[in-house]
């Protein structure tokens, strides 16, 4: 049987009082097949690391270069260091507000790869391709210039772009389908010895996780707003952890 995997992506959300306040909170019967982890900004890294040590750590970013003169920029190298697992790869807020292209998503995978970090490559369309039924070619297009260059050792989120902090969930099916396109695809890539587990994200909660989590293509979850408050977190953990035992 395989792992599922649920990060919770902070985004610019924290502070050392919440993380103190939500590990606090935080009571969960480790389950050794679920493997939780936060993603909060860098400069709380340390901190989340000290306070919850029952979750991993992901970072939600990281530079190509592993050192040097870029000002503000992070590398997967330091992540590394602070004890995190897991890194955010071309999260679509990341493609948006930042221009990231498919060819700096491909050289950062590299980037954590090469730190023995394993980056969580994120996917996803717009609502428009949805609309006019492209999903399926953005997505093999997104995958098939970010994979050109790496080892199969990572995670990839499915998050379609509509769905994300919008309330609107992919339905159960929707993401089934695109989770079994994406397996279909990277196995052509990367080889279909290694399995890559690949992650639903996009407006997860408590009351949608159950459904998402029993789909056969599912094997975890990227949560945004939904792993910012411990009692909601903990709620789709236990969904998670349920599955595994059923
Ligand atoms: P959301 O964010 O759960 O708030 O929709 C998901 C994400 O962006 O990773």
């Amino acid at each position: 049987m395989t792992n599922l995997y649920l990060i919770g992506n902070w985004k610019q959300h924290g502070s050392r009082a919440a993380i103190q306040a939500f590990a606090q909170q935080w009571s969960f019967d480790a389950n050794p097949r679920l493997r939780i982890a936060i993603a909060p900004p860098f400069p709380y890294l340390q901190t989340l690391g000290e306070e919850l040590p029952d979750c991993e750590l992901a970072a939600q970013d990281c530079s190509v270069y592993a050192q040097g003169a870029f000002t503000g920029e992070v590398s997967a190298e330091m992540v590394a260091d602070l004890g995190c697992q897991f890194v955010l790869v071309g999260h679509s807020e990341r493609r948006q507000y930042h221009d990231e292209t498919d060819e700096l998503i491909a050289k950062k995978l590299v980037a954590a790869q090469s730190a023995g970090v394993t980056p969580v490559l994120c996917v996803g369309e717009q609502q428009a391709a949805r609309e006019a039924g492209e999903q399926e070619g953005v997505v093999r297009a997104q995958l098939r210039s970010a994979l050109a260059t790496i080892q199969p050792n990572l995670l990839i989120a499915y998050e379609p772009v509509w769905a994300i902090g919008t309330g609107l969930t992919a339905t159960p099916d929707q993401a089934n389908d695109m989770h079994a396109v994406i397996k279909q695809e990277v196995a052509s890539l990367l080889g279909a010895s290694h399995a890559t587990p690949i992650l639903y994200g996009g407006s997860v909660n408590a009351d949608n996780a159950d459904a998402l989590f029993a789909c056969p293509h599912v094997d975890g979850a990227l949560v945004g707003g939904a792993s910012l408050e411990a009692a909601s977190f903990m709620a789709i953990a236990q969904s998670a952890s349920y599955n595994l035992s059923h």
